[in-house]
Order: C-alpha cells, then sequence, then structure tokens
C-alpha cells in the first residue's frame, strides 16, 4: 500500500559536496547536497543554492567555484562547512583545510579532498528556495593516491552520501556499468 505526501525531497541518497569559491574577500566553502552533474559534453555541474548564502554572491559575482569531493573521514568538515557561515568564520582554517590556487578559476582547491573539479559558472537559473547554478568544468584536478591500475579507486577516495539530513559511507561495489546486459549475451 502506498502514502502520498506533499512535494519533498526525496531523491537519495545525494553526494554532498565542498564547494569552495572566492571573489576579492577571503576564499569561503558551503556544503551543498543539491549538487549532480548536469551534463557530459560540455560537462556541467549544477549547484542549488539559497540567494541568502554569503557564497551565494561570492560564486555569481565571481564566476566561478570548485567542487570539492569530500571523503567520508571528513564528515565533520563537511558539517561544519554546512552549518557556519564564512560572514563570520573562516572555514578554511577552522577545518584545517589548506587551499590550492586553480588553473583558471580565482577560487582555491581544497588539497585535502580527492578530487576538485574546477568550475565557471555558465547559467543561473531562480527556481524558489534555491537558484541553479550551472558550471562548466574548466580542470579535474585529482590527488594521484587514488589511483590504482590506472583506475580511479572509489574504495580509497570513501565517499560520503547523504539522506534524510544524516551521513552515510558507501564501500560495497555491486556491478560494473553494462553488467546487466552482458549477462544476458
Ligand atoms: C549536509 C548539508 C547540505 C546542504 N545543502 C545545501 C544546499 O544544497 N543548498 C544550500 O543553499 N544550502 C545547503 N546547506 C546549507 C549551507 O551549507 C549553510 O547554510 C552554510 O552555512 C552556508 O555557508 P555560507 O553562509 O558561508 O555560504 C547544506 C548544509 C548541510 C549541512
Amino acid at each position: 500500500m502506498k502514502k502520498t505526501r506533499k512535494p519533498q525531497p526525496w531523491l537519495y541518497p545525494v553526494p554532498p559536496v565542498l564547494v569552495s569559491c572566492q571573489n576579492t574577500g577571503p576564499a569561503n566553502i558551503i556544503t551543498l547536497a543539491w549538487a549532480g552533474i548536469a551534463c557530459s559534453e560540455p560537462v556541467i555541474v549544477s549547484l542549488g543554492i539559497r540567494p541568502e548564502r554569503h557564497s551565494y554572491g561570492i560564486i555569481k559575482e565571481s564566476g566561478g567555484f570548485v567542487v570539492n569531493m569530500p571523503m567520508a573521514s571528513q564528515m565533520e568538515q563537511v558539517d561544519t562547512c554546512g552549518v557556519i557561515s564564512g560572514r563570520d568564520h573562516d572555514k578554511f582554517k577552522e577545518c584545517g583545510f589548506t587551499a590550492l590556487p586553480g588553473n583558471l578559476v580565482h577560487a582555491p582547491l581544497i588539497a585535502e579532498c580527492p578530487v576538485n573539479l574546477e568550475c565557471r559558472v555558465s547559467q543561473v537559473i531562480p527556481l524558489g528556495s534555491h537558484d541553479l547554478f550551472l558550471g562548466e568544468v574548466v580542470w579535474v584536478h585529482y590527488s594521484e593516491e587514488f589511483m590504482v591500475d590506472g583506475r580511479f579507486d572509489i574504495a580509497s577516495a570513501d565517499p560520503m552520501v547523504y539522506a534524510f539530513s544524516r551521513y552515510y559511507r558507501i564501500a560495497e561495489l555491486l556491478g560494473r556499468h553494462g553488467e546487466s546486459i552482458m549477462r544476458k549475451r
């Protein structure tokens, strides 16, 4: 028996990301759960950001941001960057993160995250509570220690996911892309 509810964002789990940004002032980091890949050629990421966030103006005015993929072991920092504001906190310092310069975008990368996607804002679409930021990925940075046999090793990158206000670790490999059709051949 199904029950119904009013519309709610029950799409789960999602990857929480650390988005770093910088305009003329100090660099900042915001945790975002409403983030995803929107296109592969060009590679475009989507972010849902409330206009009242301090990071909103920084990203909109600077025209760039970096999506940093956190590890499950960085849950504390992910939560911290999502509950305090860059208006009165230095999140790089409080989280013990190291800022590294990007190639094109003014925003710094977070050195301690395995993958950093340098993005240039291509569109900002007001939707309601959040504005949808579309950003073209202009560089992918990754830490070499996560490469095993020429592939990015998800097990060592130890990704985290977010669902219903809780953080989880994912680890179990269930299969490979296309495996279901290969088995039928
Ligand atoms: C797990 C998690 C996910 C979040 N996802 C979003 C989001 O997708 N969009 C958003 O606008 N705020 C989101 N927030 C809230 C912001 O991260 C939070 O308001 C933050 O303090 C804003 O920082 P700033 O004022 O320095 O920009 C999230 C917070 C947490 C803890």
